[in-house]
């Protein structure tokens, strides 16, 4: 590493999107107890997700990373955690019986609870307030008492994210995971009789039992790999102070993780080269991603690559391509060629969310679901065309049956919104969204299946 780097060294860079507050002993003195409280993952899974994530750069597997835009503390409940994972489970077969490639399934989970904000303020009104920035610094409600930053909530968010991680694990290590029995993964509000993808779904699952069963007979000893599943999580390490408090040397002696997480990202809007978030980062072992919008600038690209994949590691850094639609043809074959051309290895991640978020003549942010398949279908085609390979898809979905995003096999449509719009913040696909993008990305790699 060209200059000394420390848990702490961003603290000398220059930082954005962080919360003021206003009591900083009281900060310090949450942040020291995180600080002694166990990890929430080990450093040996987050090896394995690092070799993982190599293998999809050789093609070998693919990278499926979902969920909220942000976890919020009043939906750390079964349900929607279940949901969500049954729907990442669901997705992660449908694209699998096409791709037949090994999926990473990384949930946007256990941690997802800070988030960046265009604005400082939100004013109300003529009241102007301090802007939410996620539950692990305020809350929502639009009073000046809810608006304060908060330590305690650091430690709420460790606690839940616990919780989550402990609930996540339990299911994908037991019975709930077995593929024998994949109606364990069915969410309880889906009509069995209706609806053209859960009828798609359904005969997949049909022919998965037969697969299992000619596994099971030519190769008995592998059946027990069948019962479970691995399953990580992401978040944005957006807030650095508790990122700092959750990375931990390594006990083998090499080097620091971060143990909050397996695959912390930098965001768009903290990805400046010479910032804070970008300094963090370098120094820890995880493998990491980072979105990439149509602002990014190819030369800019490529010195990030070398300031945080120094060795040009496989598996090491992912790259979160959001354009949207109407941008990414003319941006992101140049960004591709770039990388090309300097031998950089990445794993290029397409997330066809947040270059597509609109506003309704009603104010409610959405998304429309034809854009959201363009530019994951066009995504898949420029990395074609310029000898590449887009080796994951990022998304912002829910197991809850939300009316948030536009279109989709029901045709939701602007008015539908208001009957289950939940967000806070970004627009969400539903299970019957989500689902039909897994069955598309399916479609894609199975049609260019080498
Ligand atoms: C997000 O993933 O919720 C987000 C804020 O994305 P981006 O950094 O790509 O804008
Ligand atoms: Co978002």
């Amino acid at each position: 590493m060209s200059q000394s780097w420390s848990p702490s060294s961003w603290k000398s860079f220059p930082v954005s999107q962080q919360p003021t507050y206003p009591d900083s002993n009281a900060l310090s003195h949450v942040l020291n107890q995180i600080s002694i409280m166990p990890p929430l993952v080990t450093s040996w899974e987050v090896d394995h997700l690092h070799d993982g994530i190599a293998a999809a750069q050789r093609g070998e597997a693919w990278l499926l990373q979902g969920g909220d835009c942000a976890e919020t503390f009043d939906q750390c409940r079964t349900e929607p955690i279940a949901s969500k994972l049954k729907l990442l489970l669901q997705m992660s077969l449908a694209i699998v019986f096409g791709s037949r490639k090994r999926i990473l399934r990384v949930g946007r989970m256990a941690g997802q609870y800070a988030k960046p904000r265009s604005s400082e303020t939100e004013t109300q009104d003529g009241v102007t307030l301090p802007c939410y920035r996620g539950d692990l610094v305020n809350r929502f409600e639009f009073n000046a008492e809810a608006r304060r930053a908060n330590p305690e909530l650091l430690l709420r968010g460790y606690e839940r994210s616990a919780l989550t991680l402990n609930f996540v694990r339990a299911l994908s290590e037991g019975g709930f995971a077995d593929l024998h029995h994949p109606e364990n993964w069915n969410l309880l509000f889906v009509d069995e009789a209706k609806g053209e993808v859960a009828h798609r779904y359904r005969e997949l699952v049909k022919s998965l039992g037969d697969a299992i069963r000619f596994v099971e007979t030519i190769l008995p000893d592998r059946s027990s790999d069948l019962k479970r599943v691995d399953f990580f999580t992401s978040h944005e390490a957006l807030h650095l102070d508790y990122e700092t408090a959750l990375t931990r040397p390594s006990v083998r002696g090499i080097g620091y993780y971060n143990l909050g997480t397996h695959l912390p990202w930098i965001g768009e809007r903290t990805r400046s080269l010479n910032g804070a978030h970008v300094e963090y980062f370098r120094g820890i072992r995880n493998p990491v991603a980072i979105k990439i919008g149509p602002t990014m600038q190819n030369d800019e690209l490529i010195e990030m690559t070398k300031r945080l994949n120094p060795d040009n590691k496989p598996g090491r850094l992912t790259l979160i391509h959001r354009m949207g639609r109407a941008k990414v043809e003319a941006t992101l074959p140049s960004m591709i060629e770039a990388i090309r051309r300097e031998n950089r290895e990445v794993l290029w991640v397409c997330d066809p969310m947040h270059g597509n978020t609109v506003s309704t003549a009603h104010g409610r942010k959405t998304r429309r679901f034809d854009d959201v398949v363009d530019e994951l279908r066009l995504s898949f085609a420029i990395h074609r065309a310029c000898d590449s390979m887009l080796g994951g898809a990022h998304l912002e979905l829910t197991g809850e049956n939300v009316t948030e995003c536009i279109g989709g096999s029901r045709g939701l449509t602007e008015s539908d919104l208001e009957s289950a719009y939940q967000t806070q913040l970004d627009p969400r696909l539903n299970y019957e969204q989500a689902l039909e993008i897994a069955f598309e990305i399916s479609n894609q790699l199975s049609a260019h299946r080498i």
